[in-house]
C-alpha cells in the first residue's frame, strides 16, 4: 500500500502542469464568495500580456548565479503590501531612490556588484497568522493585502473579490512601466546620484554621508574620463532592476504562466522573481508544487522552525538541477534565533553541496507591538539580526548574499530607533503601513552604511 501511495507522488511531482498545485493542500488562499467570478478573472487574466518577458528572468537568474558565487550581493527591498491607492509616480519614484541609493552605497563602500530587486509592481497579497479579526466583538476575515479585499473593517471592505485580481494586474503594470521608464530611461543615470538624495534624506548626517559617496561616484566619473576612458558604457546609465513579490494567491500566479515560446519553458510571467513565504513552505503543498515548475529565479523563506532536512528537501524539490542562483532561502529568524537557528542550515546545505544564494530578511523575526498597539521593529534588533547573520556565515565560509528588507521611500515613522532614535510615541506621527512596520528613507540608508561596512570587513 504504502509504496504504491510513494509511487503516486513521485508520478505527480514529475508531471508538472501550472495547475497541478490545485490537487494539494493549498494554505493562505482566500475565500472568494462566487465561483463562478473568479472563473471568469482567470480567464480573463490568462489572456492578458504577461507583465516580463522570460528573457529578462533568465538575465536575473545568471545574475544572483553570480551572487550565489560570492561575486556580487542582491539587496531585495520595498513595501510588505502595496498599496492600491496613492499608487502615484512620485510614490514610485520615491521607492525607487532610496533603493538605488542603497544599492549605490553598497556597490561603493564595499565594492561589490549589487542585484537590484524590488518587492514592487505585484506585491499585494499577505498571508496571516489569523482568518478573522475581531473588533469590538465583530469577527471579520482579515485583510489579506489588496489583491484580495480591503483594509477597512467592514463586511462589504473584508469580502474577498476577485476583480481585484485584475486590478493587481492593471495596477503592477503602470508600476513596471514606470519602472521601465526611471531605470532605462535616464533617472538611473550614475550622474544623477545626487539627485536621488530626497530633501528629508539629505538633511540627516546619513544623508549627508551619502552626498560625501555621491561626490566620490562624480570625481571616478571625472577621472575615468580624464584618463581617457569612455563613461558612454550603458552601466553607467542604466539599471538592471527585477520585480519580485510572494507569490501567494496561486489562482494570479497561474494565470500569469506562460510558456516561453524561446524555449518551451514555463514562467510565472507576474514577476521576475516569486518567493514562498514561511507560512506556506510545505513541502506537500500547493505553493512548493506550483513554484517547483516555474523557471523564473525563487525565494522561500525560512523561520526559526525550520529544520535542516525541511531546508534539504526543499533545496531538492525547488532546484533539482542545481542551477546557481535559481533558488534563494531568505533567513528571517530574528535577532534573539538567527545564531542559534542558522548554522545548522548553512552547514547542511553547504554539506550537501546545493548552490544556494543566502539573504537575510531581518524584518520579519523582529516585530512586536508597543504598549499603545502599534506593530513595530526596533533598528538595531534589525541590525543585531543582519550582523549575527554575517557571523554566522563567516564561521561556516558561506557567502551572506543579500539581505531582504521592508522599506518605502516616505519619511514614516512605522520602526523604532535608528540615528533619529524614534521612539513609541512618534509612532503616532506618521504611520503608514497596511501590514508591517518598515523602515523609512533615512533608516534604509542608515542600514545600507551598515551592511557596507560589514561586507568591506
Ligand atoms: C513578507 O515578506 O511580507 C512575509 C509575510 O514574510 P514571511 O513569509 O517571512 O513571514
Ligand atoms: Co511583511
Amino acid at each position: 500500500m504504502s509504496s504504491v501511495s510513494v509511487e503516486a507522488v513521485d508520478t505527480s511531482r514529475a508531471s508538472w502542469q501550472a495547475a497541478s498545485w490545485r490537487d494539494r493542500p493549498a494554505a493562505q488562499q482566500p475565500q472568494w464568495p462566487d465561483q463562478a467570478s473568479l472563473d471568469q478573472v482567470r480567464s480573463t487574466l490568462a489572456g492578458l500580456p504577461p507583465l516580463v518577458f522570460a528573457g529578462e528572468t533568465r538575465q536575473l537568474l545568471d545574475q544572483l548565479g553570480e551572487a550565489c558565487a560570492g561575486r556580487a550581493f542582491v539587496l531585495q527591498a520595498g513595501d510588505c503590501a502595496e498599496s492600491f491607492d496613492g499608487v502615484t509616480a512620485d510614490s514610485i519614484r520615491d521607492k525607487l531612490k532610496v533603493i538605488l541609493q542603497m544599492a549605490v552605497v553598497l556597490a561603493f563602500s564595499a565594492g561589490v556588484p549589487t542585484v537590484k530587486i524590488g518587492r514592487i509592481a505585484g506585491q499585494f497579497a499577505k498571508p496571516r497568522s489569523s482568518s478573522t479579526e475581531v473588533v469590538d466583538d465583530v469577527e471579520l476575515p482579515s485583510f489579506r493585502g489588496h489583491m484580495v479585499n480591503d483594509i477597512n473593517f467592514s463586511e462589504h471592505s473584508r469580502t474577498a473579490d476577485a476583480d481585484r485580481l485584475v486590478r493587481a494586474y492593471h495596477q503592477s503594470a503602470s508600476t513596471l512601466n514606470l519602472l521601465r521608464a526611471f531605470t532605462k530611461g535616464g533617472f538611473a543615470d550614475l550622474r544623477q546620484v545626487h539627485v536621488w538624495n530626497q530633501e528629508f534624506i539629505a538633511a540627516s548626517p546619513e544623508g549627508r554621508r551619502y552626498e560625501r559617496v555621491a561626490d566620490g561616484i562624480d570625481a571616478a566619473l571625472r577621472f575615468m574620463a580624464a584618463c581617457g576612458i569612455s563613461t558612454d558604457a550603458p552601466e553607467l546609465h542604466q539599471v538592471d532592476f527585477y520585480t519580485s513579490h510572494e507569490a501567494l494567491v496561486l489562482d494570479y500566479e497561474e494565470a500569469l504562466t506562460r510558456q516561453d515560446s524561446i524555449t518551451g519553458q514555463w514562467y510565472d510571467c507576474s514577476a521576475h522573481m516569486v518567493w514562498i513565504g514561511e507560512r506556506t513552505r510545505q513541502l506537500d503543498g500547493a505553493h512548493v508544487e506550483f513554484m517547483r515548475g516555474i523557471k523564473n529565479p525563487l525565494g522561500c523563506k525560512l523561520g526559526p522552525s525550520a529544520t535542516a532536512d525541511d531546508v534539504l528537501a526543499l533545496c531538492e524539490t525547488l532546484n533539482p538541477d542545481r542551477i546557481p542562483g535559481r533558488l534563494t532561502l531568505i533567513s528571517r529568524m530574528g535577532a534573539n534565533q538567527v545564531a542559534e537557528a542558522l548554522p545548522p542550515l548553512l552547514h547542511a546545505v553547504r554539506d550537501a553541496g546545493h548552490p544556494v544564494l543566502w539573504e537575510c530578511d531581518p524584518m520579519h523575526g523582529n516585530t512586536y507591538t508597543t504598549p499603545g498597539g502599534r506593530k513595530t521593529r526596533h533598528f538595531e534588533d534589525v541590525m543585531a539580526e543582519i550582523d549575527r547573520y554575517f557571523t554566522a556565515h563567516e564561521q561556516a565560509g558561506t557567502w551572506p548574499g543579500g539581505i531582504h528588507v521592508e522599506i518605502t521611500g516616505d519619511d514614516v515613522t512605522e520602526c523604532v530607533g535608528g540615528a533619529e532614535a524614534l521612539s513609541d510615541d512618534d509612532l503616532e506621527r506618521r504611520y503608514e503601513t497596511m501590514c508591517d512596520p518598515r523602515l523609512n528613507g533615512t533608516q534604509s540608508l542608515e542600514l545600507a552604511f551598515r551592511v557596507a561596512e560589514r561586507l568591506r570587513a
